[in-house]
């Protein structure tokens, strides 16, 4: 039996791979392997969103099918989070869609928008499933380079310039994955203006919009009308709610009604009882929101000294959940030396090139581990790491 055509277009995940190959390691060493690859937080969800959890299953109605549409207690939550941070309004009913995390959502709108043939731009290096899912659908994924000099951002002068026939979707991602760089409402307007004038429609994806970031922004503050704009947010970083698998997509009601028709063929609903506590969480004060920063604070002060141990350049004050070093020697590159990093300490930080080939010269370090983890892997590569000479002079 051959498998469908479509997936010679793309692999399995990276992470798959590595993290068998961690666990392989971990069973034949006593060496532990330090894991500060994944951007998987470790820290728990509050109090409150538990005990609403587990109140929540024993309540009538808990386990059955719930509606396609998510229930209106987190659509409505949906909308109020939307006001109370950004001032902007959303109509619950027709204008929010909550999802199984932000992730299913990319294919869910990869598949409601891009025809084959159709162009999608896609951010090198972002996020690897805006080009796997355009690919899926059929589209071709056209590379939006994004340039340290150009603050990590497209620069829509040059892409002005280049066949966009047939253009759909823009995906977008600030505070920015894998390089934590920032935007600001002029940027998204900018956007907006350039998603219009091609007739498509700009996807941005927001999972990480408090983390380390002092200026939260959404797109949709960037489209009074909602044309030209889709937004996914996620629970997963900013609520330490990653395996609970919430979200949502938000914007003008003709793009939700056309994502929920895909959508609705793909599942029956989510959990009640965790609508119920995502609900609970969204509401939670911005006492919450300082703790957490709080913690990445100290966790992104001994990041930074790991990245400084290895001699990667970094840009400082990133947002989000990860630093970005570039490496300093063009004689090595991201991946050898995130290879050579495992092998001789036993400490993963995630090649760059995983993705994009602007991300060939980086790695990225997550804070999603302790500060005894952090400080236990500058304590290994301060003191096991080195290269060899062939590889490189300066280490
Ligand atoms: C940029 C970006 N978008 C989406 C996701 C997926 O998040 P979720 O858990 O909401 O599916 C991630 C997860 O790492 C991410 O980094």
């Amino acid at each position: 039996m051959k498998e469908a055509l479509r997936l010679n277009q793309i692999s399995e995940y990276y992470f798959v791979a590595k993290l068998a190959e961690i666990e392989q390691l971990n069973s034949s060493s006593e060496l532990k392997v330090l894991n500060l690859g994944i951007g998987s937080p470790d820290l728990s969800p509050s109090e409150t969103v538990l005990e609403t959890l587990k109140q929540g299953m024993d309540e009538p109605g808990a386990h059955a099918y719930q509606s396609y549409r998510g229930t209106s207690l987190l659509r409505n939550a949906i909308a109020a989070w939307y006001k109370d941070w950004f001032d902007v309004y959303l109509l619950p009913d027709s204008q929010i869609l909550p999802l199984m995390g932000s992730k299913e959502g990319i294919m869910h709108i990869s598949m409601a928008f891009v025809n084959p043939g159709d162009k999608v731009l896609t951010p090198n290096p972002g996020y690897p499933s805006y080009r796997s899912c355009t690919l899926l659908a059929g589209g071709i994924p056209v590379e939006m380079p994004l340039k340290a000099t150009n603050q990590w951002r497209p620069d829509f002068d040059i892409l002005c310039k280049q066949d966009l026939s047939n253009l759909k979707l823009i995906w977008l991602n600030y505070p920015n994955m894998p390089t934590g760089a920032k935007a600001d409402l002029g940027f998204f307007r900018e956007a907006v203006a350039f998603a219009r004038a091609h007739n498509a429609i700009l996807c941005h994806d927001n999972p990480y919009v408090f983390l380390l970031n002092d200026q939260p922004l959404s797109a949709l503050q960037a489209d009074d009308s909602l044309e030209n704009v889709l937004e996914l947010t996620s629970l997963s970083k900013c609520y330490n709610m990653a395996g609970w698998r919430v979200g949502s997509v938000c914007g003008h009601r003709d793009h939700i009604s056309a994502i929920m028709a895909f959508r609705s063929q793909m599942d029956s609903g989510m959990l009640k009882p965790v609508q119920q506590a995502a609900a609970k969480a969204l509401a939670s004060d911005r006492h919450w929101t300082y703790q957490l920063n709080s913690t990445y604070t100290r966790r992104q002060q001994i990041g930074y000294k790991i990245m400084e141990a290895l001699h990667l350049e970094t840009a400082g004050n990133a947002s989000g959940l990860f630093l970005w070093g570039k490496v300093a020697t063009p004689d090595i590159n991201g991946e050898q030396l995130s290879i050579a990093l495992l092998q001789q300490t036993r400490v993963f930080i995630t090649p760059g090139h995983i993705f994009g080939s602007e991300g060939d010269q980086y790695l990225r370090l997550s804070l999603c581990s302790p500060e005894s983890d952090l400080e236990a892997a500058l304590y290994r590569i301060q003191t096991m790491f080195h290269l060899e000479s062939e590889q490189s002079t300066t280490y």
